[in-house]
């Protein structure tokens, strides 16, 4: 049996960590995959988690039993208006469906589900994806028989939006396509559309039926500010363009391993949002019967608490303001002191925990064979992997691979 199985390709961003993790050299430096760490490197478990925590192991009452096949409630409505905001009109109208997810992976995947089982495609089952995306996205929908396809995202030449391109893939698409958004802090690029631009492709999404996916997983990490980041979002809410969210607590609260996330649906009416709830329910029953509790009593917590939001804010703008940090420093590195061929601009302006250096895939093999400085091969790096410590290096490296 199996002999027919074919030996799959590694995790292109998890086998950067193992090989990483097993080298020996002591300057190594690893900026593949997105999760934060300090100054010292180090993974960074946030205070305000620390604190939930012991409230949560304080608490007499806790115990194992199942949580609802939707989710523990005060995380899935803590989570909504995290996401829609608390004056959300969608939440004040009671038409949006919230559902527990297995981090944001798992969002993506319920509502890749979700959107094959019941979108009215017009035509094929088809998603538009930007053009780069996080690679995971092809496989998600693809394992639910939606055929990926791509619009132009990013232009090479100014390491920026292709935002003509990209208005013009949403007018040429067919009426009532499915375009996956991320919401901010666009992965793998760190380019995110001015406020103007997206009000220009919620113009194009409505004049077309379009369908908006969004995917939040950096809520806070692309300016330290929870609802500045997720101003599109809820401008999309406003102006009626049909839509679902896709939540990850992984990166803004620290909680890689709890796998704790959210879907929300955005629905015309009540009715609407009960019957695809319901839906959910069983897509979820069927694949993981109840979600885990933990992470979502964790960010439960957070979000229901005042004293506790306020210090996730605090924690928040830490991460965030140190990673800006980094990308000032390595700009000055790389344009006064190497004094590096090329424009660097790029660098400050990207948002977000990547920065998409425009170093192409033998450049990036060479620092990881050269320097032993990890990133994916489309030259993104994780800002968050460089400190005070290793951006010298890291900049240093970055130059001798510039000048070939
Ligand atoms: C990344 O892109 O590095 C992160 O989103 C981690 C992942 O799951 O790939």
């Amino acid at each position: 049996t199996w002999n027919n199985v074919p030996l799959a390709p590694e995790d292109s961003i998890f086998k950067l960590t193992a090989t990483y993790k097993v080298d020996t050299f002591p300057q190594k430096v690893n900026l593949g995959v997105g999760a934060y760490r300090d100054d010292n490197s180090k993974p960074w478990v946030l205070p305000v988690i620390k604190a939930a925590s012991q409230a949560l192991f304080n608490d007499p009452n806790l115990d194992h039993e199942y949580l609802p096949i939707t989710g523990l409630p005060e995380f899935t409505s803590g989570a909504a208006r995290l996401i829609l905001g608390g004056d959300s009109p969608a939440i004040a109208e009671n038409r949006v469906c919230s559902v527990q997810t297995i981090s944001g992976t798992g969002a993506n995947h319920l509502g890749a589900l979700f959107l094959s089982r019941f979108y009215d495609f017009n035509g094929p089952k088809q998603v538009y994806l930007s053009d780069p995306t996080w690679a995971n996205h092809f496989a998600i929908f693809r394992n639910v028989g939606i055929d990926p396809l791509t619009y132009k995202y990013y232009d090479p030449k100014t390491i920026g939006l292709a935002c003509d391109e990209f208005l013009a893939a949403l007018a040429s698409a067919p009426d009532r396509s499915v375009f996956l958004l991320h919401a901010c802090a666009h992965n793998p690029t760190g380019v995110d559309p001015t406020r103007e631009q997206w009000n220009q492709i919620a113009d194009a999404m409505l004049q077309k039926g379009h369908y908006a996916f969004f995917d939040c997983a950096y809520q806070g990490f692309a300016s330290g500010d929870l609802d500045g980041d997720a101003w599109a979002v809820r401008e999309f809410v406003k102006r009626g363009v049909p839509m679902l969210v896709c939540q990850s607590f992984a990166k803004n609260a620290g909680l890689y391993s709890e796998r704790i996330g959210a879907l929300h649906v955005v629905g015309s009416s009540t009715e609407v949002a009960k019957r695809v709830r319901s839906q959910l329910a069983v897509l979820t029953r069927s694949e993981i019967s109840n979600p885990p509790a933990h992470g979502a009593r964790l960010v439960a917590l957070i979000l229901n608490n005042p004293e506790l939001f306020e210090q996730w804010k605090e924690d928040i703008r830490t991460m965030a303001s140190r990673i800006i940090e980094m990308r000032k420093e390595l700009y000055r590195l790389l344009t006064e002191e190497f004094k590096t061929p090329g424009t660097w601009i790029h660098i400050v302006n990207q948002i977000g925990m990547f920065s998409f250096t425009g170093l192409n895939a033998e450049q990036s093999q060479a620092l990881i064979d050269k320097a032993h400085i990890y990133l994916t091969t489309n030259g993104r790096i994780s800002m968050a992997g460089l400190n005070t410590g290793n951006i010298r290096y890291f900049a240093e490296n970055l130059d001798k691979v510039v000048r070939g």
